[in-house]
């Protein structure tokens, strides 16, 4: 019989903690390999609270070969899914060596142990970044690809290493999820997302200073080509993106070569969309501000998601009340994160 066994790289982290409960409730088992760079173990305490399972956990970095060749060793895996990395954009262009050998090196590295060990079935979390500043929304996957900072332009580069892998080997099953904004958290309030200092991104800054931790937000640019002048973009919940993984993975044995797929809604809101929902949602007021356009940021970025029903037979099934209210009794719950 193959292996049911699944190793989660990154799996402590914010996307990686959700997508470990799904797939224990889907059935498969899981290994999970991370640093602990950016997460702690308390969320996979959590998922196990949750799950009633046992994770596997191997405190390592993907860029070790002997002790992922260990792990490899031990276990059989059907597949991989590869969350390990860093992701913060504006660190990028400060360390971008850190971030091209993090982010490239470690994933060639798991490659090679994949490979050495046969198993070649991967899913890897790239972004809808890939797609720089796209000539119009929704965005298709065919759209022309580039990058305008280092974060970015290591996701690129993996989707090229991955295509170019198994154009040479037709025994790879290679599935890239193009990611638009992810927010929320799992509806018991117990895992969601912890980010290090001030936040950079939306949903959690909305919910620091609704929490009373941060003055006001800082709206970035209200000059926008848009209804309202504020940024649009395509916020996915946690659990609808986790549940994408776990469906890749149900359909990666019929998927040879690559698949490259958006994971959005298909729906566009604005700052000022997000920032009175949220508070229509929660009925806590959100102080803010317009401020000058953040360097690199576009006017709007929404997904065509049809590609990935049509492959995968998914979709986003949660709309942004739920995002709000779920992000909302996360932060509430857990006012120093985990
Ligand atoms: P996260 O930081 O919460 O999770 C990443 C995990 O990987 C962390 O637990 C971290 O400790 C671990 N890690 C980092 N470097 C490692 C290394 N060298 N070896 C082992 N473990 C390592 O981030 P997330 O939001 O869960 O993102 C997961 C993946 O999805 C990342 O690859 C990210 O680039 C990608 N992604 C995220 C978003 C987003 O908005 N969150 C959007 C698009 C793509
Ligand atoms: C950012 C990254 C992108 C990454 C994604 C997920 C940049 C330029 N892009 O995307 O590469 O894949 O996060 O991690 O960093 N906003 C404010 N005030 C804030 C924060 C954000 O007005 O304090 C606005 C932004 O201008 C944007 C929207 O909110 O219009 C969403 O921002 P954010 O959550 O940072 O995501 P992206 O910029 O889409």
């Amino acid at each position: 019989m193959s292996s049911n066994k699944i190793l989660v790289t990154g799996g402590c982290g914010y996307i990686g903690s959700h997508t470990t409960l799904l797939l224990f409730e889907a059935g498969f088992d899981v290994v999970v390999v991370d640093n602990l760079a950016n997460s702690s173990k308390e969320s996979l305490r959590r998922v196990e609270q949750l799950s009633g399972k046992t994770v596997e956990l191997y405190q390592l970095d993907v860029r070790d070969n002997d002790a992922l060749t260990a792990v490899f060793a031990k276990h059989e895996f059907k597949a991989v899914i590869h969350f390990a990395g860093l992701k913060a954009v504006g660190e990028s262009t400060e360390i971008p060596l850190d971030y091209y050998d993090q982010n490239i090196s470690g994933t060639i590295n798991l490659l090679k142990v994949m490979q050495q060990f046969n198993c070649y079935q991967i899913v890897f979390s790239s972004s809808a970044t890939v797609y720089g500043d796209p000539a119009s929304v929704p965005i298709t996957e065919d759209f022309p690809t580039s990058a305008t900072n280092p974060y970015g332009r290591t996701k690129l580069f993996v989707e090229e290493i991955l295509r170019d892998l198994s154009r040479a080997d037709d025994q790879w099953h290679v599935i890239m999820l193009r990611y638009f904004n992810p927010i929320g958290a799992h509806q018991s309030g117990l895992i969601g997302e912890q980010p290090q200092g001030i936040p950079n991104n939306l949903m959690p800054f909305i919910s620091q200073v609704a929490a009373g931790k941060r003055d006001k937000l800082s709206i970035f640019g209200g000059d926008y080509s848009t209804p309202d002048g504020t940024g649009i973009r395509d916020y996915i919940h946690v659990m609808d993106l986790s549940d994408a993984h776990v469906k890749a993975i149900h359909k990666i044995d019929g998927l040879v070569g690559t698949t490259t797929l958006n994971i959005g809604t298909g729906n566009g809101y604005s700052v000022l969309e997000m920032v009175h929902t949220f508070e229509e949602v929660t009925g806590v007021f959100v102080a803010h501000e317009i401020v000058e356009r953040r360097a690199g940021d576009i006017a709007e970025c929404w997904a065509e998601p049809k590609l990935a029903s049509s492959v995968l037979g998914w979709k986003a099934k949660l709309n942004l009340n739920d995002m709000m209210t779920d992000t909302w009794r996360w932060q509430k719950d857990n006012p120093d994160g985990f």
